[in-house]
């Protein structure tokens, strides 16, 4: 049985954007303003959660999926009007109903929970947040009586001077009384513009008696709704500001906070060090005593105990344990690099797995490639994987020297311990421990094998 539930209110247009992406869509520190809402809740344990979409719905269904509930609200009718639809998908099991925006992605879960307990612990019809930012226009200012109690919130256009100059405003975010908010809802009546406020149901619940809570946000900053793009960098800067303090404390060494971007979504152990002008995207994981830049941009990318990557690109790829990447170098997405391997100036790599305590350097390409361990792979060297129709596989066994410009025509073998000489061209396969020369290459007599030198 669900006793609490939350309405999270997707539908307006967010003209102010300027956007064809719906407002609750855009992003924030790798995750969608949306997103940051919907994992507030679940971190307060509200995991009934109705999403009330309306412009764009198409999309912002498309992107929660099903892992909460949309309610389709068409026409937009204003906040309440919003909330009348969300709620009809509430079961009636539940006794208390979090009211919060789509827009305000900053909110800490234990504002929902601090709502929650005035409103059930206090007996009011209804606890709401309010916030006192440094400049309160374009908000609902909040009115209280003589006494402090909550009286009514009126909104900037309908408030006069006196209304205008109050500081503290209503932030967007309430927990009712289930059984209240459901007798009350139809009350509401329509404002001049013809939209249904949700803020009336203050005003109406005062006189009708009934007790208001109110919350107070402690920091401002973070209870507030995001209307354009400028608050959105705002908000994106106050939020990367809170990730790296939450990494630091942890254990992490970020050698200065303002020149790294690290997203919401990625973990980082004990100890890693991160080095300037960094971008940590997407579900990256870094080990231990890894340290990441200066000049690294990881997305998705797994990076183990030790290992280093400087002022180098790693997609989606996993890099074990003291590897050393860089600088210069781009793991393209889908490779794997072993133990103890080094990927260094200019090597590119692409869907290949590379054994343990191998070495690439030097304007170098492998892709879609099989690499043994300790190989080495020479300056220049390339696999030549695509005929301009089939990407082509190239196995390199273990131990293989891999001349400077060598190419290598997938699909291809070079066996263990085989070599190629400098600018070989090799079109096949190469049994294990022989060496070839040449173009096209061909294999040579074992005396001569010392002359295949690679100076890499
Ligand atoms: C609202 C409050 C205001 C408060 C402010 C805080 C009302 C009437 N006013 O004003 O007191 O200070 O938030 O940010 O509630 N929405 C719908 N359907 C609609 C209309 C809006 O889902 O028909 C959604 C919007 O997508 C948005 C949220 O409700 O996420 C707030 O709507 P918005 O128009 O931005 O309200 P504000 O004018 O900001
Ligand atoms: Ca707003």
């Amino acid at each position: 049985m669900v006793a609490t539930a939350a309405i999270v209110l997707a539908a307006g247009q967010g003209t102010r954007m300027r956007s064809r992406l719906p407002k609750v869509l855009h992003p924030l520190a790798g995750m969608t303003m949306l997103d940051h809402v919907l994992a507030a809740l679940a971190a307060a344990g509200v995991e009934h959660r109705v999403v009330v979409v309306g412009h764009g719905a198409e999309k912002v269904e498309a992107a929660v999926g099903d892992r909460v509930i949309t309610a389709r609200q068409d026409p937009q009718l204003g906040t309440a009007d919003a909330v009348r639809v969300g709620l009809g998908r509430i079961p009636s099991s539940v006794r208390h109903v979090i009211v919060t925006m789509g827009d305000a992605p900053l909110l800490p879960p234990d504002l929902f929970q601090r709502l929650l307990r005035e409103q059930a612990e206090g007996e009011a019809v209804v606890a709401l947040l309010s916030a006192t930012p440094a400049d309160p226009s374009g908000y609902g200012r909040l009115v209280r009586g003589a006494d402090g109690t909550a009286q009514a919130i009126v909104e900037e256009q309908d408030g006069d001077a006196a209304v205008r100059a109050l500081s503290e405003v209503n932030a967007g975010t309430y927990c009712f009384d289930a059984g209240w908010l459901r007798a009350n809802i139809g009350s509401v009546p329509a404002a001049p513009s013809g939209e249904y406020y949700l803020t009336d149901l203050v005003g109406l619940a005062v006189s009708g008696g009934r007790r208001v809570a109110v919350v107070s946000a402690p920091r401002a900053e973070l209870a507030m709704g995001i209307n354009d793009r400028v608050g959105l960098a705002v908000a994106e800067q106050l939020l990367r500001t809170d990730i790296a303090h939450r990494h630091m404390r942890n254990g992490v060494t970020i050698v200065d906070p303002p020149s790294t971007f690290i997203d919401a979504t990625v973990e980082i152990a004990q100890d890693a060090r991160i080095e300037p002008w960094s971008v940590l995207a997407g579900k990256t994981r870094i080990g231990p005593d890894a340290v990441i830049g200066p000049h690294a941009h990881l997305r998705d990318a797994e990076i183990g105990a030790r290992s280093t990557v400087w002022a180098s690109v790693v997609e989606a790829s996993l890099v074990a344990e003291d590897v050393q990447i860089g600088p210069y170098s781009h793991v393209r997405p889908g490779c794997r690099i072993g133990p103890r391997s080094r990927i260094g100036n200019f090597a590119e790599l692409k869907k290949t797995t590379v054994g343990a305590g191998t070495q690439q350097h030097h304007f170098s390409y492998l892709g879609d490639a099989e690499v043994g361990n300790e190989v080495n792979i020479g300056a220049g060297a390339v696999t030549a994987n695509f005929d301009g129709t089939t990407k082509h596989r190239t196995t390199i066994g273990d131990g293989a020297f891999i001349g400077v410009d060598t190419m290598l025509r997938a699909p291809i073998t070079i066996g263990p311990g085989a070599r190629t000489g400098a600018g070989a061209v090799v079109t096949r396969d190469v049994p294990a421990g022989k060496t070839v020369v040449g173009m096209p290459a061909r294999p040579i007599e074992a005396r001569r094998r010392s002359a295949s030198r690679d100076d890499a």
